[in-house]
């Protein structure tokens, strides 16, 4: 039996659907994720750093006696991998606390995320 030409187009149309449908999916989520971790970041920096650091990360916040609190925008700080940054936060520098016992690799990461938006 001869399967209606209107039918077998459908039948075509409905499996390109689905890919776009997948695609748009997969790319909403993504963005989504990415905002989260990002605002989540944003919101614990506000609460902890921008005391020393700037609400923008610029470093214009509380100077202690000795060194500046590091323009987080700049290009020296944001040239460092992840790996080094994730080091400093977690064990602290010169002037500033270690925030292991207060931040978890989660939260570090959040963090490290909002730095990471603030690139100049
Ligand atoms: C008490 C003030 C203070 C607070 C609060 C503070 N910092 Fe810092 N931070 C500093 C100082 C000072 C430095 C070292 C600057 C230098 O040595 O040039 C630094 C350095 C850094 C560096 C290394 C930058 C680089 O280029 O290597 C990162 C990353 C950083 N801070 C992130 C954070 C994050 C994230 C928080 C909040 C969880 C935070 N800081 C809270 C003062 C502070």
């Amino acid at each position: 039996m001869m399967i209606p030409p209107a039918r077998r187009r459908f039948g075509r149309w409905w499996h390109l659907s689905l890919v776009i449908a997948a695609g748009v999916w997969t790319a909403a989520a993504a963005e989504q994720s990415h905002t989260t971790q990002e605002e989540q970041g944003k919101r614990i920096f506000q609460r902890y750093c921008a005391g020393c650091h700037g609400r923008e990360g610029t470093g214009e916040g509380y100077r202690l006696l000795g060194a500046d609190p590091a323009n987080l925008t700049s290009r020296q700080t944001q040239e460092k991998s992840d790996e080094d940054l994730l080091e400093s936060i977690h064990e602290g520098q010169q002037g500033m606390p270690a925030w292991k016992d207060r931040l978890s690799n989660e939260d570090r990461r959040r963090v490290l995320a909002y730095i990471r938006s603030l690139a100049q």
